[in-house]
């Protein structure tokens, strides 16, 4: 099964209007470079819709970095999966690290957002699932443990079928905007188990998921971890703050 190779910018609490107009002309400039190459963009939420009116080729799209389970209500703050797409988004992160250690996002609560996204208007968005080991977990060999049950706690209600509009982002907590990245036979180790809980658990739609690898990618270190059998793509975050860093990680997934 071919996987078409996915790149997605986290920006997190970062960027502004100015630079969504210098990435998203950076971008447009090299469209036609990228052709094999899936971009998604997931700015602060208020930006989306200064990113929609920049959308210009097909393999460009938008993402949300997080979205509340529930559809509407008195939930101050929160953005709802209709208002999400409503500026444009397709895709959306859950489970980040950051949303798990700072704004206390259990698995419980990753669940219902992976459940309330795959079960709205006959999944129009795509979920992005981030998972990862902390340092102390890799050093005590506990690394594959914490991966199976993230794994098994936010996908336990999702279907084969449901599986395609399912993409997973491992992301080692201890590489996430440390400088440290993961050696890429590491990553291609958690990559490969994550494939093969997948086979497992759901055997041929296993082959469609879309798996990334994040944490401190930069223009040097891509190419070496998209080569990766398992690694389809990345998810960037600093890097892709910064136009040329980041259409080099594009292209060095092509
Ligand atoms: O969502 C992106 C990841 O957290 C990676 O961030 O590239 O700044 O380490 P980073």
């Amino acid at each position: 099964m071919q996987r078409q190779p996915l790149v997605i910018a986290n920006w997190k609490m970062n960027g502004n209007r100015h630079l969504t107009s210098q990435l998203a002309e950076a971008l447009r400039e090299s469209g036609a470079l990228l052709n094999d190459v899936s971009v998604v963009v997931c700015p602060p939420a208020v930006l989306l819709p200064a990113w929609q009116s920049e959308v210009f080729y097909d393999d460009v799209h938008l993402g949300a970095q997080d979205v509340n389970e529930h559809h509407a209500g008195a939930h101050t703050g929160e953005h709802s999966l209709q208002l999400l797409t409503e500026t444009g988004a397709e895709y959306v992160l859950i489970g980040h690290s950051e949303r798990r250690q700072l704004y206390g996002d259990s698995d419980d609560r990753v669940r219902a957002k992976v459940d309330a996204v795959l079960a709205f208007q006959e999944q129009k968005l795509k979920v992005v699932l981030c998972l990862g080991e902390h340092e102390h977990e890799r050093d005590n060999g506990e690394t594959f443990t914490r991966i199976e049950g993230q794994l098994a706690k936010a996908l336990a209600n999702v279907s084969a079928a449901q599986l395609a509009h399912v993409v997973i982002a491992y992301e080692p907590v201890w590489a996430i905007g440390t400088g440290k990245t993961a050696s890429p036979q590491q990553a291609q180790e958690v990559h490969a188990f994550i494939r093969n809980w997948l086979q497992q658990r759901y055997d041929a739609a296993a082959a469609t998921v879309p798996l990334l690898y994040g944490g401190s990618v930069k223009a040097d270190s891509a190419p070496a971890l998209f080569a990766e059998t398992d690694i389809d793509g990345g998810l960037i975050g600093g890097a892709s703050l910064e136009p040329e860093a980041f259409l080099a990680i594009c292209r060095a997934a092509q």
